[in-house]
This record gives C-alpha cells, structure tokens and sequence, in this order.
C-alpha cells in the first residue's frame, strides 16, 4: 500500500470564504469584506469611499484611487459576508466531515476576530471562544485542525492605516496575533501553516497588466515582511509547544516550457525561481537563494533587510513544506502564444491538456511533477493542502428522495489526482497529507461566486445571495469517505 499509516486524508476551507458573520461578536473587517462578486470573466470589484464622499469601484487587482477607503456601500453584494455561514453551522458541517472519515480538517483563523484592528492589546475573546468550539468539535470525532494562520485576510485598519505588509512594523502585530492564538490552543492544535499561498505577491504581479518598478519594491518587501513573521511564528510556536509543527504554503503553479527553444527553456527556469523558489528557499531553508539578487535587480528593488531579520530567517524556517496545486500552464518567450487562466496566474496554452470551465488546465501528472522536484530540493515532509475542481453542480433528487449531485467529473479529477500522488510516494517522497479544497461548497476567491462549487458538500445558497443554507451530500462524499477509509487503495 502506497499511502502511508497515518495519512492525513481530509478537506481544507478558509475563514473568509465560509464562516460569514463578518461583523459578527466583535470581528473587524477586512478586505475580503469589501469585495463585491465576479464571473469568469468579469473580475471581483473593490469598493470604496474618497474624502469627499464619493463612492466607487474598481477592479480588485488594479488598486485603489488616492485617498480612497475601502467601504461597504449600498447596492453591491458582498459574497463573504455570508460565506456559506460556518460560523453558525460548523457542528453539522464537521459531522459530515466525520462522516466522510476526515482525519484532518485544513481551516484558517480570521486575524480580525481575534485581533479586529490588529493592534488591540487583548484579543476579543468571542473570537478565541468560537475557534477554541471549532477545535473541540473537531476532536470529538479525532479529525486533527491543520490551522492557517493568514488567509488573505488582514484587519483593515492595519492595511489602511498603517500601511499593511510593505510596513515593517506589521510584522510585530502579527507576532502578537501568531503568540496568541499558539498559546491559546495549546493542546488542541498539532499542526499550524503561516501565510496561505505566500508567493501570489510576486508570482500575480505583472501577469495582468505591467507593474512598475515601484510596485516590484511593494512587492518584495511586503514578501520579505511576511517570511521574518513566518520565521517568528516557527520560533515561536516550537518555544510554546515543542510538539508544534509549523509549514509554509505555497500556490503550486507548475510551469512548462512551451517549446524548446532555450529562451523558453530557460524563461521557464526563472518563472520557478521567480513564482515558487523564491519563497520555499527562504521559507525552507532559512536565506534567500542565490537569484535573488538578479530578480531585484531586474526592477531596481532595495529592499530593507535588517540583520536581525536574516538571523530571525535563518533561526525559523519551517518544518514541512505545503501547498495548492490546480493546474499547470506554459512559458514562453513567443508572443503569439494561445493564453489560459488559472489560479493566480495566466501562462500559455498546453495543447495537450483539457481545461475546467474556468479555463484551469488539469494536468494530474503536473502534481507528481512538482512532488518529486519540490521533495528532492527541500526533502522535508510535504502535503498538499488544496487540490480540486472548480465546477457547475446541478441538484437533482436522488434514487431515495434525497437532493444530491452526481458529479462523476469531480470524482474523475480527484482520482487521477490520488493516483499520482501514490505513484510520487512510490519513488520516494515523503507526502504526509492531502485535503481537498473547499470540502464544503464555499464563496470562490478569485471570482467570489458560489457556482463554482469544489465540495463533496453541496450548499444551498446563489450567487445573488439567496438559498436555505441547507447542506445536501454530492455523489463524491460516498467516493471519497471509501478512499479514507481504504486509505487510498479503494479509488474506483
Ligand atoms: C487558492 C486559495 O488560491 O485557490 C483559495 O488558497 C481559493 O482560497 C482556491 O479558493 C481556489 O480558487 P478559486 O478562485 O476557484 O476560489
């Protein structure tokens, strides 16, 4: 048997995407909150307030007028708001998780619950109250939390006022928000992540419009803010709780070159180094890697690095290493080349893969790939933390009256997915965990809808906001409770 004893099979979800309740027992907002829904093909809008009382909105990724503050306005709905409302259906929704055999459940902590502007000096204790519940559930039916400290989702205040992640000075709001919640759950919590998809910061930028050097700056900074935090909360979390094992998560773009021609070959090597290496060295082995210097150099970047900051780095990196993995997409130095999306990333066209209706290209072998080369430069344990597909569900009634749906496609992706894996830990590597993303239908990130459900879970809410709530079992929850169960021998 390829799949280890032990294996933590299980399902991951995020804070903003599924709790709602944003404003809800003291909870600050943040920026997740102010984003309004999108489709395929039109992007999620940020909305805001000038001075003077103007209102607006503008695409998420193309920034905010000068001046302009993020603000809730009339006549704009706000998916994560709601979410598919966790907060208040989190027994029934780990129940069925227990059901389906889960041994972990991959969730994040909302910072702002705990922390609502981020520079309190006491944590609001609702929000240490409502996850310490979560975690107690969780152990009542054995299911081990795999917590994300940050995803995507810091206070606003911290982002508005004191100028976010590009500040230096927010690494130590984080510090007192990571030494809280680690000393909080002690006890309950075993395995912890730091910043979800760490490297979407450097890896996004440019892809949609051209950055300019300024923004690389932004950019690098921020990034290196967040890996001395990340390396805090490791020293941390082990001073705490020895027991603690604290991992990265990076989104796992695999990149192919799009023909030989060296100049691809090697545009690919440095879209790695770039979009996935760039974090893992410094999240993995405690430095920055010796390009480094050549991509800060391509866009003028100075970054302040204190020497305290590299001891802090090399004094934390972390224990296991993890990750997304959706899809793969091509480089090229050809600019004619056919274009897809992804997450969090545009590449070109594979003429050898099929894509989701969302245009993410599956490539299932993609994942072995990036197991074997990610476990070979590191050799720490890894998991993969998201994995899925984003599709239409259509409820139907079942052969016993029940609503369900028959989603034989989500089941065919997973299980390629599964088979892959195993063939990775067959050659060799260390792979110690796997929760699908977004076990429970939730709110998209990139595109805020609802329709594009990853669950074995159906939910019953829309994308203009309507629905019971009520939770319905997909023809995937059957399969994949069997998989547990058989610890990934039974896939069929
Ligand atoms: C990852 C994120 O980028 O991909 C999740 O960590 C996200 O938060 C997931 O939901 C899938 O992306 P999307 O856009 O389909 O929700």
């Amino acid at each position: 048997m390829a799949f280890p004893e032990g294996f933590l099979w299980g399902g991951a979800t995020a804070a903003n995407q599924c709790e709602g309740a944003w404003d809800v027992d003291g909870r600050g907002p943040a920026e997740t909150d102010m984003l309004t829904g999108g489709t395929v093909d039109t992007p999620r809008m940020l909305t805001y307030r000038m001075p003077d009382g103007t209102e607006g909105a503008v695409p998420q990724w193309d920034g905010l007028p000068k001046g302009a503050k993020l603000a809730v306005l009339d006549g704009y709905l706000y998916p994560n708001h709601d979410g598919i409302d966790f907060y208040h259906h989190y027994k029934e929704d780990i129940a069925l998780f227990a059901e389906m055999g889960f041994k972990q459940y991959r969730m994040s902590i909302s910072w702002s619950r705990i922390y609502p502007k981020g520079i309190e000096d006491e944590p609001n204790q609702a929000g240490l109250d409502f996850y310490r519940n979560v975690f107690l559930e969780l152990q009542k039916y054995g299911i081990e939390p795999l917590v994300t400290m940050w995803h995507f989702d810091t206070p606003n205040y911290i982002e508005e006022e004191l100028g976010g992640w590009e500040n230096h000075d927010t690494i130590a709001l984080f510090d007192k928000y990571a030494k809280t919640i680690l000393t909080e759950y002690k006890g309950l919590v075993k395995n912890w992540l730091t910043f979800n998809e760490i490297n979407n910061t450097i890896s996004f930028l440019g892809m949609m419009a051209p950055a300019t050097d300024e923004q690389f700056q932004g950019a690098y900074q921020h990034l290196h803010n967040k890996f001395v935090a990340s390396a805090h909360a490791v020293k941390m979390a082990h001073e705490i709780d020895p027991s603690y094992k604290v991992g990265c998560m990076i989104c796992g773009i695999v990149d192919y070159p799009l023909t030989p021609d060296p100049d691809d070959v090697i545009a690919n090597r440095y879209m790695w180094e770039k979009s996935l290496f760039y974090c893992g060295d410094v999240q993995c082995k405690g430095k920055y890697g010796t390009y480094a210097k050549r991509l800060w150099d391509e866009h003028n970047v100075k970054l302040e690095i204190t020497d305290q900051d590299l001891k802090d780095l090399a004094e934390g990196p972390v224990d296991f290493y993890t990750f997304s993995y959706y899809q793969s997409a091509c480089v090229t130095t050809h600019t004619d080349a056919e274009t897809t999306k992804g997450n969090m990333t545009i590449g070109a066209k594979n003429p050898y893969l099929t894509a989701s209706d969302w245009g993410w290209q599956i490539d299932p072998k993609g994942l072995r790939y990036f197991l074997e080369l990610i476990y070979d430069r590191y050799e720490k344990p890894l998991m993969v933390v998201e994995n899925g597909l984003g599709a239409y569900d259509d409820l139907v009634e079942g052969e016993y009256g029940e609503m369900t749906v028959h989603d034989q496609y989500r089941i065919d992706y997973l299980r390629e997915h599964v088979k892959e894996m195993e063939i990775a830990i067959e050659h060799g590597v260390d792979l110690i965990g796997y929760t699908t993303w977004g076990c429970i239908d939730l709110v998209s990130a990139g595109t805020g809808e609802m329709r594009k459900r990853y669950g074995f879970i159906y939910v019953d809410k829309n994308d203009d906001g309507t629905g019971s709530y009520a939770r319905y079992k997909k023809d995937s929850f059957a399969w994949y409770k069997k998989v547990i169960a058989s610890n990934g021998e039974d896939i069929a």
